[in-house]
């Protein structure tokens, strides 16, 4: 039985207020990778030359990027901060729209930029993971269609092979597109990102072209990376667990399972074997796309109870109001998301069955108390301790995200960060859980 519990709310607000605990030790591998995780339109600022920025500028959100944390020409003073935290990686994401403003047309400033960010991360002892996509696209590419077209697959690995040829053997650990289930849900079935569509057969499609284009720069990173450096490639999935809110229910288990299949197992199951599948649609081989994964970068966020009711939804069950179903009360972060170390330890035994080691490449909240963001960490850590504990390869942990940023529809309100930014003066300040935090990735140990 696992011992990690989720605990009644009443728990863990006491337990939160005493910011609390003491008694058991956790150690963590040998030269595990501690660090922070961040990505660039949402740290950066002016990326005015990508589809998020353009979508801002039309009106459909109602905050802007803009400066965001100006990370872009602050980035050596926030890795200082990095290292005084005894972070031993930093994951960050590469703005395709920087490096290809217009189709085929390369800035060289930009593309030295990133490697001297790199260099930047090498210099200070901090392992780069980097993320080749992370929900943001070229104007051009997406006004041609963007991932709806075939072509997106070749578009895209030219962006990959210019940008991996020029970092080259300075990094290790590579990702090609972050989440790729949640970037279709939210831009092609909500319609809440570039382009806005509310659409199953374009979805679909974004999806078998996320697949293959994960493929090409999996590939790619193979043949430009020499052998002797281990580049490790992986897509950073995000694996939710989706349980049925009425577990006699047959109907909700049926449709939980039915998400399950469509958000984690059809893509795990198409970088591993090259056959992407969900009940009801012709199988979809890609051959190219089989043992693409050296590593699993994995985000994890929350459990959702998923209920079947009118009006169906085919794509993803209704997540059903926790609060209404009592039975189901449990923690809630300030995005309203609940919080449930139980669920990421049972996630990271499920990944574990992949066979690769896994890095945790995005794991945070966002609480108002900053005392309920430390209990979050540490109670996540200790699942991620207990999961190796029985076996998990588990070689890092990000926390997401290293500074409050631009947290996309929900603009600069919902604060994710270890490090606190205001906006006015961008002056950084470490907070009490950043602090919590590096006590860990300095001694390797958790003391809770
Ligand atoms: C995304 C981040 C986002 C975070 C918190 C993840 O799904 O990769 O871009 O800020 O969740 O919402």
């Amino acid at each position: 039985m696992p011992q990690i519990e989720d605990r009644p709310v009443t728990q863990m607000k006491s337990q939160a207020a005493s910011a609390v605990q003491g008694t058991r030790q956790l150690d963590f591998p040998k030269g595990f990778l501690w660090g922070a995780a961040t990505s660039s339109h949402q740290v950066e600022g002016d990326n005015i030359y990508n589809d998020w920025w353009a979508w801002e500028q039309a009106g459909h959100v109602n905050f802007s990027s803009g400066k965001a944390c100006d990370q872009y020409n602050r980035y050596e003073q926030d890795f200082d901060l990095a290292v005084s935290m005894g972070h031993k990686a930093h994951r960050f994401s590469i703005e395709w729209s920087r490096i290809e403003p217009r189709q085929g047309e390369w800035n060289e400033e930009a593309i030295q930029h990133y490697v001297d960010v790199v260099e930047a991360l090498r210099a200070r002892n901090l392992e780069p993971i980097v993320s080749l996509h992370h929900f943001t696209n070229p104007q051009w590419f997406t006004a041609q269609g963007g991932w709806i077209k075939s072509s997106s697959v070749d578009l895209f690995a030219k962006y990959v092979r210019k940008i991996v040829e020029a970092i080259g053997p300075r990094v290790r650990f590579w990702l090609t597109i972050n989440e790729p289930m949640v970037y279709v849900q939210t831009h092609f079935v909500d319609g809440g990102g570039p382009p806005g569509k509310q659409s199953l057969p374009d979805a679909l499609k974004v999806i078998e072209h996320l697949i293959r284009a994960h493929a090409a720069a999996y590939a790619i990173v193979h043949e430009v990376i020499p052998a002797e450096v281990k580049p490790m490639v992986s897509a950073a999935k995000n694996i939710p667990v989706f349980e049925a809110c009425r577990k006699w229910s047959p109907l909700d288990r049926g449709v939980s399972w039915l998400t399950d299949r469509i958000f984690n197992s059809s893509f795990l199951e198409a970088i591993t074997e090259g056959v992407w599948w969900v009940p009801g649609l012709p199988k979809v081989r890609m051959p190219e796309a089989s043992n693409t994964i050296d590593y699993l970068g994995l985000n994890f966020y929350s459990r959702h109870f998923i209920e079947c009711r009118w009006p169906f939804k085919v794509w993803i069950g209704h997540n059903c109001d926790l609060v209404s179903h009592g039975h189901h009360v449990t923690e809630k972060s300030g995005m309203g998301w609940d919080v449930s170390p139980k669920a990421f330890y049972q996630t990271i035994m499920r990944a574990s069955k992949l066979k690769v080691p896994i890095l945790v490449t995005e794991n945070g909240t966002y609480m108002e108390d900053d005392s309920r963001r430390w209990s979050f960490i540490s109670r996540h850590l200790e699942a991620v301790w207990q999961a190796q504990q029985e076996g998990a390869d588990m070689i890092g942990f990000c926390y997401w995200s290293l500074l409050d940023n631009y947290e996309w529809i929900h603009g600069f309100k919902p604060r994710f960060g270890i490090v606190e930014v205001d906006y006015k003066t961008q002056e950084r300040r470490i907070k009490d859980s950043g602090h919590r935090y590096a006590q860990v990735c300095k001694t390797n140990q958790l003391i809770i």
